[in-house]
């Protein structure tokens, strides 16, 4: 263990002055063109929702997932609400789900009178427990809902037979997930449905909000495209009582235009996870800091980049970085389990240990694809530098002015059969 008053300091005089979190200026300033022309061909078309551009992007993700039936709505938020009306959940189900995950997850069980059952996480992958997951089930549970957090996809291996012996559908949160896979399967495409967004944070990110369903269930996507137009068919006569979650033709353009790029990054955002990875290897941290691994059997697509931070300093931590014009984020600082939203249905501190230990110690890095390696070298030397880290001595010099050349990086991703859909 090196004591920190031992260490030198960390070199910084070469370091940038600010590296984003997320920089879509710089994927705009790549596409812009493409996507004016594409928003001024709606306005000229004057459709604005649903429309040919809609049915266009539709089709094209089902290519892209290899999934039989896109329905696209309004965000994500609403794809998950639509799963769970389409699989008829409702007041006094229950459905399990991890407490370590975007609000929207558990707001969907609720807004339709279901109770969220909260499951613990592993440590290790911040990914849902299956062992708690069966804990959880009861006669009462009507859906699991495993969220492929941070890219990587949930350990679907456990968490199918579980589901099939309880006879309850299994719904994808594959917000974070797009074109991850699980076994050579795209997520979403594991389970009964699977719900994506299009937030702008996203991997493929609109010009706002949008989302879409996928599922394999000529039933299923026969409700969806039913509940997503006020359960309207045809024009005027309401067949089920539906809301209205529909996609802007807007964002649909913006987005066909961008879909076409989203396999290259996705792979820039691997090279960068690979490359954070030699990085941090090259400073002796005395496990103070954990960069995530990837044993995911498929492809982790790496929306979050997220380190733990040891000895109750993450968010000295992000101070420093924040001082230093390192941008960072922390998701998700109040396990849902915790909310004060949620404190009628009688959670615990304590209750999902390895959950609130995850909220009290993560730190999300830039991951982007088009972050540079001078700026992830940055952002490793300021970590460095907090901790008064050692660079090994057999790690070759590496400083910001330094990485000039693409830096040569471990691939993360394993079967080649998995490196597509
Ligand atoms: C895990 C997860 N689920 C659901 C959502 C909701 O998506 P949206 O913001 O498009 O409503 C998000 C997006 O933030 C998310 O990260």
């Amino acid at each position: 263990m090196i004591r920190r008053s031992d260490a030198p300091p960390a070199p910084t005089s070469d370091l940038l002055p600010a590296v984003p979190l997320l920089a879509l200026d710089r994927q705009y300033a790549a596409l812009g063109g493409e996507i004016r022309a594409a928003i001024n061909r709606v306005c000229d078309s004057g459709k604005f929702v649903l429309g040919p551009d809609v049915t266009d992007l539709e089709a094209e993700l089902a290519r892209a997932l290899d999934a039989p039936h896109v329905i696209s709505c309004a965000s994500g938020s609403d794809a998950l609400l639509l799963a769970l009306m389409a699989l008829d959940v409702g007041a006094g189900d229950e459905v399990v789900l991890p407490s370590y995950t975007f609000f929207a997850t558990a707001s969907a069980v609720t807004r339709l009178g279901a109770v969220p059952i909260f499951a613990d996480i592993d440590p290790a992958t911040y990914l849902v427990d299956p062992v708690d997951v069966s804990r959880k089930i009861s006669r009462r549970t009507k859906a699991i809902v495993p969220v492929h957090l941070f890219g990587r996809t949930a350990d679907m291996d456990a968490l199918l037979p579980i589901a099939r012996r309880a006879a309850v559908p299994v719904v994808e949160d594959a917000a974070q997930s797009i074109l991850s896979t699980w076994h050579g399967r795209c997520s979403g495409m594991l389970g009964d449905v699977g719900c994506f967004s299009f937030y702008p944070t996203k991997n493929l990110g609109g010009a706002g909000d949008g989302g879409f369903l996928t599922t394999t269930r000529d039933d299923v996507a026969k409700s969806l495209r039913l509940l997503r137009v006020h359960g309207m068919e045809p024009r005027y006569y309401h067949q089920v009582i539906g809301i209205n979650s529909r996609l802007d033709s807007i964002q649909a353009a913006v987005l066909r235009v961008k879909l076409p790029h989203l396999d290259a990054w996705t792979s820039a955002r691997q090279a960068n996870a690979a490359r954070y990875a030699d990085t941090f290897a090259a400073y002796d941290f005395a496990g103070r800091v954990a960069v995530p691994g990837d044993e995911s059997r498929g492809r982790h697509v790496w929306n979050q980049f997220v380190i733990r931070v040891g000895e109750g300093r993450r968010d000295e931590l992000r101070a420093f970085l924040t001082k230093h014009g390192v941008g960072t984020e922390i998701y998700y600082p109040v396990p849902l389990h915790m909310q004060t939203c949620f404190a009628h249905l009688g959670w615990r501190k304590g209750d999902l240990p390895h959950t609130e230990q995850a909220a009290e110690e993560t730190l999300a890095l830039p991951i982007f694809p088009e972050l540079t390696a001078a700026e992830q070298h940055t952002v490793v030397a300021r970590i460095a530098e907090f901790f008064g880290a050692r660079r090994r001595a057999e790690a070759p010099a590496q400083t910001a002015q330094g990485i000039k050349a693409p830096h040569v990086v471990r691939r993360f991703v394993g079967k080649a059969d998995d490196v597509r859909c």
